[in-house]
């Protein structure tokens, strides 16, 4: 077997990408291995959406060549590939940059993974960052079985929204949603393979709206052709195993009725959802072509809250956005502090290169932006604590998914997304690897809850 290693950067669509990169590469004779030093084949899985991404990336190339160099001297070949938005956007620019590279290809690009490593392994510089007309998802292999407890499912890709900060629509190109069967039968094959929960995964996941099952199809009794999120959520329900459903990351503006009110019905549907606002000013959403102001987003949340009052929102921040003035920045805060977020994630704004926000002459000088991120994220952090403080005292699924970083400890998840230890000793904590039991929580940390294993009766169904 040749030997296969991905760093994988940036989202939960990349995590996805990579495994179904290795899924790729799995019939062409390639096992993964934790080791660069140990891989035939290295990939980058890069994200350009933050920070100075592509300098990240280049210094990571800086090692591997030395590695690779190495390999050679040993007289073994080392392959070295670069995915995902950073090659996407740097494409032939990477090649000159870093010659030792040997595939630069895009996030549209993976499934085609075996035969740019064939002809890199003849001595062709491969690059491939084309937006093809078939969608990668269709030619995908059926995908390996892990003894996972929780896998993502990817149901959509790409963005139409445009927001003026952001690369995505270019990097992963426009939106497309996968047809409801083949998301059905993924999620069934998951989830007889041991999956208790699963994420369903996009960019703008809310605005899947893939084609219906042929059951539903034009002439047949509900006559839909198209299903959103709402709709596959409900049927997904219905899948014998499957206890929790997530999914992330949603545009405000399409929570639809029909979404909103599957948080209320679907017992699966888990009380936690991750809904960026940005910012707190209209006058800023307006400039990031956000599509929605700070009423209407209020407006969803209640809404949300309504359907599901338990309901666990969380959010992404971005301050010194340009021309964000203090008044903006304070309307922000109050955002925050009005709606309550159970967790947030908070950035500085960073100009990113061909998006119309960076053309800006009115960009925040960083110290203001450092200054003003300090200020959010004391209160996000205390907000986050504050929630799970009050977790203290309760009892709640928790699904165990990996071992704690202590001896005898193990860790999982509540049903509103909190990391959650529970420490029964060497010998039971193995043992409640996948299963879903009711824990009674006894501290709340900043980002981390600690509890027992409860007596009442689990609620939700292990494997
Ligand atoms: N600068 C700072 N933060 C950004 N994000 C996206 N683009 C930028 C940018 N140019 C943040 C947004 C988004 C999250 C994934 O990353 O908050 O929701
Ligand atoms: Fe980027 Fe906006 Fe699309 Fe989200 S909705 S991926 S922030 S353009």
């Amino acid at each position: 077997m040749k030997k296969l290693f991905i760093k994988t950067y940036g989202c939960q669509m990349n995590v996805y990408d990579s495994a179904r990169m290795a899924d790729v590469l799995a019939p062409a004779g390639f096992e993964m291995t934790a080791a660069p030093e140990a891989a035939d084949l290295v990939i980058l899985n890069t994200c350009h959406i933050r920070e100075k991404a592509a300098e990240k990336v280049y210094s990571e190339l800086g090692r591997l060549r030395a590695i690779k160099a190495a390999a050679a001297g040993r007289g073994r070949t080392m392959l070295i590939g670069v995915g995902g938005c950073v090659a996407q956007a740097e494409g032939e620019e990477m090649q000159h940059r870093a010659p030792f590279v040997d595939i630069v290809f895009g996030p549209q690009n993976y499934q085609d993974l075996a035969q740019m490593v064939e002809d890199a392994a003849r001595g062709t510089a491969v690059l491939k960052t084309e937006f093809p007309a078939r969608p990668k998802f269709d030619s995908l292999p059926e995908r390996r079985r892990q003894g996972q407890t929780a896998a993502f499912i990817s149901v959509q890709e790409g963005c139409d929204k445009f927001c003026t900060f952001c690369v995505v629509p270019y990097t992963r190109g426009a939106e497309y949603s996968r047809p409801a069967a083949d998301i059905i039968a993924e999620a069934r094959a998951v989830v007889a393979g041991g999956v208790s929960e699963i994420t369903l995964l996009g960019q703008n996941v809310n605005a899947y709206h893939g084609a219906a099952p042929s059951r539903t199809a034009p002439g047949s009794a509900l006559g839909q052709r198209e299903w959103g999120l709402g709709r596959l959520i409900r049927d997904l329900a219905g899948i014998d195993g499957l206890a929790r459903i997530r999914y992330t990351t949603s545009h405000p503006s399409d929570m639809d009725d029909d979404l909103i009110a599957a948080h209320g019905e679907v017992e699966a549907l888990m009380p936690h959802l991750h809904l960026p606002v940005q910012s707190g000013s209209d006058r800023v959403l307006a400039a990031m072509n956000r599509r929605y102001t700070v009423d209407q987003y209020t407006s969803v949340a209640e809404r949300l809250r309504a359907a599901r009052p338990d309901i666990a929102l969380s959010s992404d921040f971005i301050v010194g956005f340009p021309g964000e003035s203090d008044s903006d920045f304070e309307a922000t805060l109050d955002l925050a502090r009005r709606l309550g977020y159970a967790q947030a994630y908070s950035f500085k704004y960073s100009a990113r290169p061909g998006t119309p926000a960076a053309e800006r002459p009115d960009q925040v000088p960083e110290d203001v932006k450092s200054a003003r991120l300090t200020r959010l994220q004391t209160e996000l952090k205390s907000q986050a604590r504050t929630f799970n403080e009050a977790c203290v005292g309760r009892v709640m699924d928790v699904l165990f998914d990996r071992p704690g970083r202590y001896r005898g400890q193990m860790a999982g998840r509540s049903p509103y997304l909190q990391a959650v230890h529970v420490t029964p000793g060497d010998g039971e904590a193995q043992a409640l690897r996948g299963r879903i039991l009711p824990v009674r929580i006894t501290e709340g940390h900043a980002n981390s809850l600690a509890g027992t294993l409860a007596e009442r009766a689990p609620l939700g169904a292990g494997p």
